[in-house]
């Protein structure tokens, strides 16, 4: 399995909530998402966005981050968000249940260096940094699975 990757530019807040809602009905049960960057580049911003576009009945949706996990029932699954900052070992991800999410649900995880060698080959790679301007942000998509290659084709045909 080749790695591949592409970089999508965001101009702004708004172009990070179109790349998420653009992406959202692309997902499948058992995918994984997995959010990188520095504090404050973004994952929940984007996790939010999403996951709001997902939901069977709006809610909020708070930062995991002391929580480490909220879960929401999805229209057609159920949704997990993580947030592995605070995770001193890998270990504890089993006890969170959250390998079982891996395959139960939709799982998106802030912080997945935290999970060392657990970190699924399957998933998503999305990291984000700062861009030139104060709300521009860069967004590198990074994969191995095959199963992403036409989904990520469209988001950038479809520029945010
Ligand atoms: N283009 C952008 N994309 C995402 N967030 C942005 C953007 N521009 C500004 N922001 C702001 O940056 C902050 C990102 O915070 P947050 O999503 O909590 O970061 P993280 O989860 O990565 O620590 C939010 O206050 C958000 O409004
Ligand atoms: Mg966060």
């Amino acid at each position: 399995m080749l790695a591949k990757n592409i970089t999508i530019p965001l101009a702004s807040v708004e172009a990070t909530n179109r790349l998420a809602t653009a992406l959202a009905p692309q997902l499948r049960l058992g995918d994984i998402v997995l959010l990188s960057g520095p504090i404050g580049s973004g994952k929940t911003h984007f996790a939010r966005a999403l996951i709001q576009t997902l939901l069977r009945v709006f809610e909020d949706v708070p930062s995991p981050s002391f929580t480490l996990v909220q879960t929401y029932q999805g229209k057609n699954f159920d949704l997990w968000h993580a947030d592995l900052y605070r995770l001193s070992v890998p270990d504890e991800v089993i006890e969170l249940g959250l390998l079982d999410a891996f395959d139960q649900a939709v799982t998106l995880i802030e912080w997945p260096d935290r999970l060392g060698s657990l970190q699924p080959v399957s998933a998503l790679s999305i990291t984000l940094c700062q861009g030139d301007e104060d709300q521009s942000r860069l967004a590198d998509l990074s994969w191995q699975d095959d199963k992403w290659d036409a989904r990520i084709k469209e988001l950038a045909n479809d520029p945010a």
